[in-house]
């Protein structure tokens, strides 16, 4: 980025996959590499934005990006809310945990006897839903979306729902594309243009794609 579209601006970037404790040496959590996420905050700091990257997986990272490291969803809609107090850009690329474990056991789960063992489940709050709520006039909230049909639909939907301004849509069956991948290959949806769709390529091309689009729209 040469003319630094993102200079003054304040990115707050999700990144990695949540961990919901069980008991205190295990814990849920999914296939999500983080690379995307670390992309995104790369991108953003080339184009001149102060970066904090709410990482939930660690990766190494440029030191002029702040990292703020959790665990799990709570934590991370904590730090995120907490940081876009004084953001511009909130970009949700974490593959956040829908459930959490509804009673985290004090000590390590025995063996019982019985064959089957059931967790209970209650559900996480919604991260991106939460901060898209809240948005201010002039914040660009930003989304991904994991899909295995209906791309632009479920996106669509997905930007009403969340009150998002994009939605980085991916179909995750598809060849290039998704979790722990060097390449992704994405639509953009919005509300106001039409759907773009974005050849397969590195995460690092996809990124530099995704924020000079969020540097359109936070002048539009
Ligand atoms: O609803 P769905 O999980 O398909 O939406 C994906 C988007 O929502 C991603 O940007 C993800 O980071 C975000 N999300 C969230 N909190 C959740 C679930 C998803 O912020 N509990």
């Amino acid at each position: 980025f040469e003319e630094k579209p993102l200079a003054g601006k304040k990115v707050v970037i999700t990144a990695g996959g949540t961990r919901e404790p069980i008991d205190p040496v295990r814990y849920l959590t999914n296939k999500s590499s983080g690379k995307m996420g670390y992309a995104l905050a790369e991108a953003a700091r080339a184009a001149g934005a102060t970066v904090t990257l709410v990482a939930a997986t660690s990766r190494q990272v440029s030191p002029a990006i702040q990292v703020i490291l959790v665990g799990d969803t709570r934590e991370m809609l904590a730090a995120v809310q907490k940081e876009m107090a004084t953001a511009d850009v909130y970009i949700g690329a974490a593959a956040v945990s829908d459930f959490r474990v509804a009673e985290v056991a004090d000590h390590k789960v025995k063996k019982h006897g019985d064959e089957h063992m059931i967790l209970d489940l209650v559900q996480n709050p919604d991260i991106l839903k939460t901060v898209g709520e809240a948005k201010k006039p002039r914040q660009v909230v930003v989304g991904f979306a994991a899909e295995t049909e209906n791309l632009v639909e479920n996106a669509q939907a997905k930007l009403v729902k969340k009150h998002a301004d994009l939605i980085v849509a991916n179909n995750v069956l598809e060849e290039g594309a998704g979790f722990n991948k060097d390449t992704n290959k994405v639509t953009l949806v919005t509300a106001d243009q039409e759907p773009i769709q974005v050849a397969a390529k590195l995460k690092t091309e996809v990124a530099e794609d995704i924020i000079a689009l969020v540097a359109d729209l936070l002048t539009s």
